[in-house]
């Protein structure tokens, strides 16, 4: 697991650029399932047959980055967001393009952080000219957070485990399931971060009959943090609402007696802000009952995000309870 989710964070995909990802993902499912293929938005769907209800199990394989708007006559470059970036979180950061470009973010003199915005910060790539700037990288690409995995104990800091995490349940229960009772669709969806978008095709293809996304949560764990009992380490957290979505009563009750049943710890989820790719499959063509199973995490959307390996071992328990019956 801890080599997997190395790989996994370590590998750049913002939203709707996630060949590299996807290439690393397919590599690793390919020799277990019945058949692997990518959708016209990119999102990649293995299939695993079995004999029961088509379930849909979902995670995301994008990650939230910046995408260059400008860039100027010294070559600094200015940039807006992909999904949920803080120009707090960015100050100091250094930032990676597909190719390879290294940038550390810089910011105008600024006497009061209230005037800290996006537009405010600029990312130097060590180049003296707009020439020399646009020989490595164009208006419109995309960069993310640049940041090594480690491990802190029993827990783990990096970039993009939102969703990654997610993604490496889903390659690890695909690769363990020996006889599963749904006919099965691991989906690895592209664009969740800027709106559930390859949640919402892919579902319309497989019209799956239930789903499960895995997705992260927050914490309420840390000092003076948000109020949510969600404890990093305390088990995966079954999802009851969030903003996008209230989980089906049926797979809410799937979720809840598989981990029972197991002795499996798991918490509960009521998010009052944000949403899963759960919120676009739920609303497919007549409806498809749908729920998630959250991992918590602590300092979501920074690059270092983090989780618990416990928490990710029993995640991926829970989903083999569930798809195993
Ligand atoms: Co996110
Ligand atoms: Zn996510």
């Amino acid at each position: 697991m801890k080599e997997l989710i190395k790989t996994l964070t370590e590998t750049y995909g913002p939203s709707g650029n996630e060949e590299k990802i996807r290439n690393v993902i397919k590599d690793l499912v390919t020799p277990y399932a019945d058949e692997v293929k990518v959708d016209a938005l990119g999102n990649l769907i293995v299939h695993k047959k079995g004999s029961g209800d088509k379930l849909m199990l979902a995670a995301h394989m994008d990650e939230i980055g910046i995408i260059v708007t400008n860039i100027d006559d010294k070559g600094f470059i200015r940039f807006s967001s992909i999904g949920g970036v803080s120009p707090f979180i960015l100050l100091g950061e250094r930032v990676i393009f597909e190719n390879g470009t290294i940038g550390v973010i810089g910011v105008e003199k600024i006497d009061d952080m209230k005037e800290l915005k996006m537009k405010r910060l600029f990312i130097d790539i060590g180049a003296s000219s707009k020439e020399e700037a646009m020989s490595k990288v164009k208006v419109g690409d995309m960069a993310t957070y640049y940041r090594e995995c480690n491990f802190l104990g029993k827990n783990i800091s990096a970039k993009s485990l939102d969703d990654r995490a997610g993604c490496a349940v889903l390659i690890k229960a695909l690769q363990e399931v020996k006889n599963p009772k749904y006919d099965l669709y691991f989906v690895f969806t592209t664009q969740e971060e800027v709106g559930t978008r390859g949640a919402k095709t892919s579902a319309y293809s497989i019209e799956p009959e239930l789903a499960i996304v895995v997705d992260v949560t927050i914490c309420g764990d840390t000092p003076e943090g948000e109020k949510i009992a969600v404890d990093l380490g305390k088990g995966p957290a079954i999802k009851i609402k969030d903003m996008s979505v209230l989980s089906h009563p049926k797979i809410k009750q799937l979720l809840i007696d598989a981990a029972e049943k197991n002795n499996i710890p798991y918490q509960r989820e009521v998010l009052d802000l944000g949403g899963t790719d759960a919120g676009s499959i739920h609303l497919t063509k007549e409806g498809v009952p749908s729920g998630g199973i959250a991992i918590p995490t602590r300092y979501v959307h920074t690059p270092s995000e983090m989780v618990n390996l416990d928490d990710l071992e029993n995640t991926v328990k829970l989903l083999l309870a569930v798809i195993e019956g």
